[in-house]
């Protein structure tokens, strides 16, 4: 893809962090944005930073974690664009905590159910569409779908799973033209944290992360426009997340030591 000129962007989770600055930076690009997320006020807050850029925007509030909100927010697109050209799955939640203290395991089924089964269920509604433009997917995911990270069993599982899911979509789609790229970012300062489930199954209400240390939404949502501008297969925002990938393959105990010192200090 060349250019964002006029090409019909879907974009889930875009209320805030990641999903929000990449709309801004698509509006600027010249997208046409439909944006979903659940909490409709702050949705509506972005959409209308989005038609402040000059941007055709809609906004769908709903659901990742039910059928219907899915199926709306891709039908709601085609309706008013005509035409559905990426799809970006990027609402997701998270965890912080050790899997021997969880309370229960309603906290797992939740992770799944909006991070890899909400994004599978968005994909299902746009996939005719997708196949029509020969569009593209992408799918934010983490370092932690590519890896195992300690306080994070929930989380990774959900982003293991996403990743399961869309390399192997990439294989069925190939002869559709439809591409796959996969996000894999580091920590990103975004809202994701304070409302990670904790132990107890409820949200975490402030960051633990060390905040001034990550990388910044508008810094991750900037890399993944190159990436998707480039139809790339895989995007991994952080240099040591590149490199773990390789090292896992010779020294994955070396790997963990890094995962566990990464959860240690919060950054
Ligand atoms: N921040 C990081 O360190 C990091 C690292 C790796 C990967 N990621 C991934 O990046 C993606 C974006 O996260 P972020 O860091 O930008 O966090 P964020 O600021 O919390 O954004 C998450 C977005 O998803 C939406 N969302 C959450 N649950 C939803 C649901 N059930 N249905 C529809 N929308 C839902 C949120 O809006 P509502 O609450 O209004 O629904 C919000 O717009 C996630 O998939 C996350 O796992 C983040």
């Amino acid at each position: 893809m060349d250019t964002f000129t006029g090409r019909t962007v879907l974009i889930t989770g875009a209320s805030t962090g990641i999903g929000r600055a990449l709309a801004l930076e698509l509006a600027r690009a010249g997208a046409r944005l439909a944006l979903t997320a659940r909490d409709a006020a702050r949705l509506g807050a972005t959409a209308a930073e989005c038609a402040a850029l000059g941007a055709e925007v809609l906004a769908v509030p709903g659901d990742v974690a039910v059928a219907a909100d899915c199926r709306t927010a891709v039908a709601r697109t085609v309706e008013r664009f005509g035409a559905l050209d990426v799809l970006v799955n990027n609402a997701g939640m998270t965890m912080w905590a050790r899997f021997d203290q969880l309370a229960d395991l309603g906290g797992l089924e939740r992770l799944l159910a909006v991070n890899y089964l909400g994004a599978a269920r968005v994909t299902a509604a746009a996939l005719p569409y997708l196949k029509s433009a020969r569009g593209l997917i992408v799918a934010v995911a983490s370092i932690a779908g590519l890896t195992g990270v300690p306080e994070r069993t929930g989380y990774a599982a959900s982003k293991h799973a996403m990743v399961g899911f869309f390399e192997s979509l990439r294989i069925e789609l190939e002869s559709c033209g439809v591409g796959v790229t996969i996000v894999a970012p580091d920590f990103v300062k975004s809202e994701l944290h304070k409302a990670a489930l904790g132990p107890d199954g409820r949200p975490l209400g402030k960051t633990p992360m060390d905040e001034p240390r990550i990388m910044t939404s508008e810094e991750c949502a900037h890399l993944m426009m190159g990436a998707i501008a480039r139809r790339q297969r895989l995007l991994i925002t952080s240099r040591r997340g590149r490199l773990g990938r390789w090292a896992r393959l010779v020294a994955p105990g070396l790997v963990d030591s890094l995962a566990a010192r990464a959860i240690r200090l919060r950054r």
